[in-house]
């Protein structure tokens, strides 16, 4: 006999007493959440044998990205509140995630992209779950402007970050690795784009603090892409570029929000190249066995460029997120890998390849 009961029933349901309420009948949940906190070994070795290496990996939720977590209560809430649509701008991933909730909950998305500057995945998401597509002849930054400005005039919910209960359900990812580990890691790695997420973890690893659940707090460490690092430089970057389409962004929404995770956790923000990351996306997969996209890899492009420069001690607990899967962008890692060798249908001929 099997035992009922022990299903997992999403981030909403699972931390509920955590998060802003919310009626039953309202929540819109594909069951995110409860992601893998691998502990690495090959990618750890290759870095530094005395810490201890995690990867929170948020690439396998419902529709491969971290977005999940605030999805579900944003799209509950608007639910809740009689919203029959929501709009966002995104650079790919929010959009793939508001799409999906949106389609679970019977109502409307309108998606605002930057033309021809989002990784294909998650662009055949938002089709497919039968959003509203509009790319947009500019940036990330400028589509943001424009779901403000149609959001305040008409009744559609904005689901981008600035939304608080995307940061809410955002958060719950700091508990769960929390709960996995037991503790609190020392170092908590990840990337920086509209910002939004290191402010939500932020949040959380505060709470179970403040909570007494945990008696330590990370030191918060966001990476930006050198050629979109408006916080690094202190100042908007009107023309963001970057191989990490996700986080092409030049004027973050949550930027005083990342500021105060580095600030009172004693953490950085810093830049790491599109080379960096580049090469810290191919080694995690072909390390770890680990595929996550390139935005996503500019977490663990920074614990390198920290290693560098001997910030760890001796048994520390770091954890990277990898926000999201890597075959949201199958064209950069096809791009920058080395081409499949093509051969006769010939056993000599495959064996020669093979180097037997
Ligand atoms: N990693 C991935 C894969 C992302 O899609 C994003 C943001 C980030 C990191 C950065 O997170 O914005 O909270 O600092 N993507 C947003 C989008 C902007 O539209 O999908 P952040």
């Amino acid at each position: 006999m099997i035992k009922e009961g022990s299903v997992w029933k999403g981030v909403v349901t699972e931390f509920r007493q955590y998060l802003p309420e919310i009626k039953d009948s309202a929540i819109v949940t594909l069951l995110e959440g409860n992601t893998p906190l691998v502990e690495t070994k090959n990618l750890r070795d290759s870095i530094n044998k005395d810490i201890r290496l995690y990867l929170k990996y948020e690439g396998v939720n419902p529709t491969c990205s971290f977005k999940d977590r605030g999805m579900t209560l944003a799209v509950s809430k608007a639910v809740e509140s009689g919203s029959k649509a929501v709009i966002c701008a995104s650079t790919g991933n929010t959009s793939a995630a508001a799409g999906a909730y949106a389609a679970r909950a019977g109502i409307k998305a309108y998606v605002l992209i930057p033309e021809g500057k989002i990784a294909l995945g998650k662009l055949s998401q938002a089709i497919m779950h039968g959003a509203q597509v509009i790319q947009v002849k500019g940036n990330f930054d400028e589509a943001l402007t424009l779901v403000r400005e149609i959001s305040d005039k008409y009744p559609i919910t904005l689901v981008n970050s600035i939304n608080p209960y995307r940061i809410e359900g955002q958060k719950t990812a700091a508990f769960e690795v929390c709960i996995h580990l037991g503790r609190a890691p020392d170092y908590h790695f990840l990337p920086v784009g509209n910002a939004g997420n290191i402010t939500a973890y932020w949040k959380g690893y505060k709470e179970f603090k403040e909570l007494k659940i945990t008696d330590s707090l990370p030191k918060m460490m966001g990476f930006q892409a050198e050629g979109a690092a408006p916080i690094v430089n202190g100042k908007v970057i009107v023309n963001p570029e970057t191989v990490a389409t996700a986080i092409r962004i030049g004027n973050p929404a949550s930027w005083q929000g990342a500021v105060s995770a580095r600030d009172e956790s004693a953490g950085v923000i810093n830049a790491v190249s599109d080379e960096e990351i580049l090469k810290a996306y191919h080694l995690v997969a072909e390390k770890e066995g680990i595929f996550c996209e390139p935005a996503s890899a500019a977490s663990i492009a920074g614990v390198i460029q920290m290693n560098r420069k001997n910030i760890f001690k001796k048994g520390d607990t770091v954890v990277c997120t990898l926000t999201g899967h890597g075959l949201k962008d199958p064209d950069t890692a096809i791009k920058s890998s080395a081409e499949p060798v093509t051969r006769q249908a010939k056993v000599e001929e495959i064996l020669e390849v093979m180097d037997l």
